[in-house]
């Protein structure tokens, strides 16, 4: 699929090919722009218009926004507000009995997600629960999994990791007594690099694994995009004799994810990025089925950690499950279940596969665009750029000279993305200090979209 490389900054990066279904490469002139409209014109995976886009300021020059932060959260499906309002019916007209007469009876609500949501993350039913959020969900597997003994005490996490999983592994190096800053390993990229490499990693368990208690990775990182090869890492942990947990809150539903035979032990992800089921959205996690069945592994619990058949006789002790639902503590938010269910059928009835495919022609083709732009503009392409390697985002350094259009001056990421939003309707996001994360999101974003970005980016950057 390597079509050529080009040379940036003394490295040869190569550039792919966008992929089945992109619009041929007419650049970013008018006749660009028409063959991404005719592309658009053909797709069939899209389901834009089952979403609702935010309004664009009244300066912008488009009609609609180009949504590119659906890595961030994403757009309201519009069957949303039905279901939700579905649920306050149902409780104004069953009351308690609702949890049992509802449309979607609220005692097994949970169970009613699970199989979509499996799907989705390569599990076995059994090996999955929608609850909580991303970081309550690490703790709670990190209760089980992250057990220091010995010289064995290290987590390891990479150093571009989101502050939230910091935060967590810290605090619970903490929780067992023990020094954060000797505890926690952030594995760095070489210098001179953004992403880390997989031999990298994989070395570093070889050498130093017999001190490492837990492996807890972002499966796609959320500042450079890069995809980590998940069962390669994992084996090396597992070889090295440590547990292996990964964040994928930027992988699930952008990627393709095995978690069962890639035999990861844990993951937890959130639901208000790709997944579309609205701010703070109620999330999910996966534990392998060798570790669902084993009673004896240390857990939190709570009333809907037991079975459900005897949970309300009261009993002092819980009777355990083998399944994932032994780590649920409370009973779920069925109003914020509700939007997790609409978005789970939105991927199991589009399929990852087909989004896959779309997501590789999108991004591949947003990435041939800014190949032009970025060559004689302080920009930078910091994603990978083996498909492989990368879901639907792309992360552009912003460099020295892309402020205020007119060359010069700092480093202005914030900057260029307001104005990319107010004078061309084009919504990205910026994580400071310098990066700009573009993703196109293959449920709803467009060709058009990303003709759109690309041709803002190179009227708002001036060329160097
Ligand atoms: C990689 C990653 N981990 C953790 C979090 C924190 O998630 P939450 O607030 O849902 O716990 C986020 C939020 O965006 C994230 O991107």
């Amino acid at each position: 699929m390597i079509e050529r490389t080009a040379e940036r900054g003394g490295r040869v990066t190569p550039v792919h090919g966008p992929g089945a279904g992109a619009p041929p490469l007419a650049g970013l002139g008018e006749e660009g722009e028409r063959a991404a409209l005719a592309a658009d014109a053909r797709d069939t995976v899209c389901r834009r218009a089952e979403f609702l886009l935010p309004p664009l300021p009244a300066s912008a020059r488009h009609p609609e926004v180009a949504y590119f932060a659906g890595n961030s959260l994403g757009l309201q499906p519009r069957a949303v507000r039905a279901a939700v309002q579905a649920e306050l019916d149902d409780w104004a007209l069953h009351a308690v009995e609702g949890h049992h007469r509802a449309a979607h009876p609220w005692l097994p609500y949970h169970a009613e997600l699970r199989e979509d949501a499996a799907a989705l993350v390569g599990a076995a039913p059994e090996e999955t629960v929608v609850m909580n959020s991303l970081t309550v969900n690490l703790h709670l597997m990190m209760a089980t999994f992250y057990r220091p003994a010995g010289e064995r005490t290290r987590i390891v996490i990479e150093d571009h990791a989101f502050s939230s999983d910091s935060y967590a592994v810290r605090s619970q190096a903490v929780h067992h007594g023990l020094d954060p800053d000797e505890t926690v390993v952030r594995l760095r990229p070489r210098p001179g690099e953004d992403c880390l490499r997989t031999e990298d990693i994989v070395g570093y368990l070889a050498r130093e694994g017999h001190r490492v208690a837990l492996v807890l990775l972002g499966g796609v990182n959320y500042l450079t995009g890069e995809f980590l090869d998940i069962p390669a890492v994992t084996a090396a942990g597992h070889a090295a004799g440590c547990r292996v947990g990964w964040d994928l809150a930027h992988a699930v539903g952008n990627v393709p994810l095995a978690l069962h035979d890639w035999d990861v032990d844990f993951a937890a992800w959130c639901s208000y990025k790709y997944l579309n089921a609205g701010p703070g959205a109620v999330a999910g996690c996966f534990v392998h089925r060798r570790h669902v069945t084993d009673p004896d592994l240390p857990r939190l619990a709570g009333w809907w950690s037991t079975e459900q058949a005897t949970r309300f006789e009261m009993r002092p002790e819980l009777v355990p499950v083998p399944t994932a639902d032994a780590w649920q503590i409370s009973n779920p938010p069925i109003l914020a279940m509700a939007p997790v269910r609409v978005s789970l059928r939105m991927f199991a009835e589009t399929g990852m596969a087909a989004l896959r495919e779309r997501s590789l022609a999108l991004t591949g083709y947003l990435e041939a665009l800014l190949a032009e732009v970025v060559r004689d503009r302080p920009l930078e392409i910091v994603t990978p750029s083996d498909p492989a390697r990368r879901g639907a985002q792309l992360s552009l350094r912003v460099g020295g000279g892309a402020g205020g259009g007119g060359g010069g001056g700092d480093a202005d990421a914030t900057g260029l993305a307001d104005r990319l939003h107010r004078v061309h309707g084009v919504l990205a996001d910026v994580r400071r200090p310098d990066v700009i994360r573009l993703a196109p999101v293959p449920m709803y974003s467009t060709f058009h979209d990303c003709w759109r970005a690309a041709d803002a980016l190179a009227a708002e950057v001036t060329p160097s």
